[in-house]
């Protein structure tokens, strides 16, 4: 039985927005932390923390036998809400079926602006007086499903992409937890 409140959390990297999910759980569990990349060092920190995980791999396995390896690996820890923080990895069209409306994911901008990668600068060329980060529903089209909470943070007029993602990296920390806390209960 899948239970809304039992959260697996994917990464691939430091995993920053990862343990903010972790050291701010409220209303929800996070009762596995995985990986497509075993050294990942967001991994290393969740096992020091006891937290279940799992890490495998992804290169040279097709998509789909991947996803739905990790698929398995999730109903086994019953989780019913998947949260995304860094994984660099575009999910197979079946694995978001089989987690429709079950997935979130953090993104660096305001959205719709700016999907896909290297938002902060885009943001910056383009003149934007603010950007920020955004908590949406996982679909098949990449960073275009249901907003469900966003965070502005104003861009200063020496602001570089590196302070901008600073910023924005920390109103994640704040944004994920309670956005995730609300979609648990709603
Ligand atoms: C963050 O910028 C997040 O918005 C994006 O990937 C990055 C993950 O960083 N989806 P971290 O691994 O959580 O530190």
């Amino acid at each position: 039985m899948r239970d809304p409140k039992r959260v697996g959390i994917l990464i691939s990297g430091r995993g920053s927005n990862m343990r903010a999910l972790v050291d701010k759980a409220n209303g929800y569990e996070v009762a596995l932390v995985a990986s497509n990349k075993p050294d990942a060092a967001g991994i290393q920190w969740a096992q020091t923390r006891g937290l279940r995980t799992w890490a495998k791999d992804s290169k040279g396995i097709g998509k789909e036998q991947f996803d739905r390896e990790l698929s398995d690996v999730l109903d086994e820890h019953r989780i019913g809400t998947i949260a995304l923080a860094g994984f660099m990895r575009i999910l197979s069209p079946w694995f978001v079926n089989h987690w429709s409306g079950r997935i979130l994911n953090i993104h660096p901008s305001l959205l719709p602006k700016y999907r896909g990668l290297d938002t902060h600068n885009r943001a910056i060329e383009a003149g934007d007086a603010v950007s920020g980060c955004s908590v949406h529903i996982v679909t098949e089209e990449l960073d275009a499903g249901e907003v469900l909470g966003q965070s502005e943070v104003a861009i200063g007029p020496n602001e570089t992409p590196a302070s901008l993602e600073a910023r924005v990296l920390a109103a994640e920390h704040e944004l994920y937890p309670r956005i995730l806390r609300e979609f648990v209960q709603r």
